[in-house]
């Protein structure tokens, strides 16, 4: 596969692996996704209870991606409290995908190998595995499609910009890949009936999905995900990513990174890894495709392949 974005003239540097700062809020682009009205969406999305809160773990690391002085020794902190976590961290690091010449087996090494991005990354992930967890009120079989659906894109997202030399935002793509959905799990959560109205609308009727939340909620997932990133002061790019998924050309910035988000999202569906199956019939002219500069025909060759790291990633998850 060629480099993604090649040939795209919105191309930007990776920030510097030790200087999270890729992820810093930026600017204008708050305001200009503000498209829905705040107030009446936090109405509707509360009446039927509390919007859920950003678990404390998450929180913490997620300031830390934020925080430009930020250290190794912050986030080792953050990790070794919790050893089932440091366990989980160190299996991630010696799969397959990550291949490292020699066994990695302590934290140090893990953060020296991988990079600091990375782990904080992989942190996310495992921490908000127990967001998922947390849901009580939304049904388990629910909430274990979500995550399966979740960190498949998010690593499907990781591999797709790892191919792209340093163009793209390699934590951008994973972590918008892993919280893209997170309107939806609160929609399950906070409306449980309205939620399996529009699977029935969606899956035995083939109806549109956003369409349909529209219609029976007055709001869609994206909607929610973007006002909830706001609420839990997620990283503007973050929210952009969760607003835009459906629509990269939407995006005010970072819009090849939500590209590989959107085409993410849709190559999970596209292996089962959804509510549905929806498969992709062909990759020729796809918009996020052409985009990122990227090849169809070897994208889908390659699948296969991204298909048994992603089972053999989220075993560890
Ligand atoms: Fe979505
Ligand atoms: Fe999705």
């Amino acid at each position: 596969m060629p480099p993604a974005g090649q040939n795209s003239p919105n191309l930007r540097p990776l920030s510097d692996d030790k200087n999270p700062s890729s992820l810093e809020g930026d600017s204008e682009a708050v305001t200009q996704i503000k498209q829905v009205d705040d107030a009446a969406l936090e109405k509707l999305a509360r009446a039927a209870g509390d919007l859920p809160a950003m678990p404390d773990v998450v929180d913490k690391v997620l300031s830390l991606v934020q925080d430009p002085n930020s250290e190794v020794e912050d986030l080792k902190k953050v990790i070794e409290h919790d050893p089932g976590l440091t366990s989980k961290l160190l299996r991630v690091a010696n799969s397959a995908y990550y291949q490292r010449a020699r066994e990695i087996a302590s934290l140090n090494q893990a953060i020296l190998t991988l990079g600091f991005k990375t782990l904080l990354s992989l942190t996310l992930a495992s921490s908000t595995k127990t967001m998922f967890d947390q849901y009580n009120e939304v049904a388990r079989q629910l909430r274990q499609k979500m995550w399966e659906h979740s960190i498949s894109t998010a690593f499907l997202a990781s591999m797709i910009s790892r191919q792209s030399k340093g163009v793209l935002d390699q934590d951008l793509c994973f972590l918008g890949g892993l919280l893209h959905d997170v309107g939806k799990l609160v929609i399950g959560r906070n409306f449980p009936t309205q939620f399996a109205r529009i699977r029935t609308a969606i899956d035995q009727h083939g109806k549109d999905q956003r369409e349909t939340e529209e219609e029976i909620l007055g709001f869609t997932h994206e909607n929610l995900g973007a006002y909830l990133a706001r609420e839990w002061n997620l990283p503007v790019p973050l929210e952009i990513a969760i607003r835009c998924h459906h629509d990269f050309e939407s995006a005010p910035e970072h819009r090849l990174d939500v590209a590989v988000v959107d085409l993410a999202n849709r190559l999970a569906s596209h292996l089962g890894w959804n509510f549905t199956r929806k498969r992709v019939e062909t990759l020729e002219g796809d918009p996020a495709v052409l985009a990122l500069g990227l090849d169809p025909a070897r994208l889908m060759d390659e699948l296969d392949d991204m298909q048994s790291q992603v089972v053999e990633l989220r075993q560890h998850f």
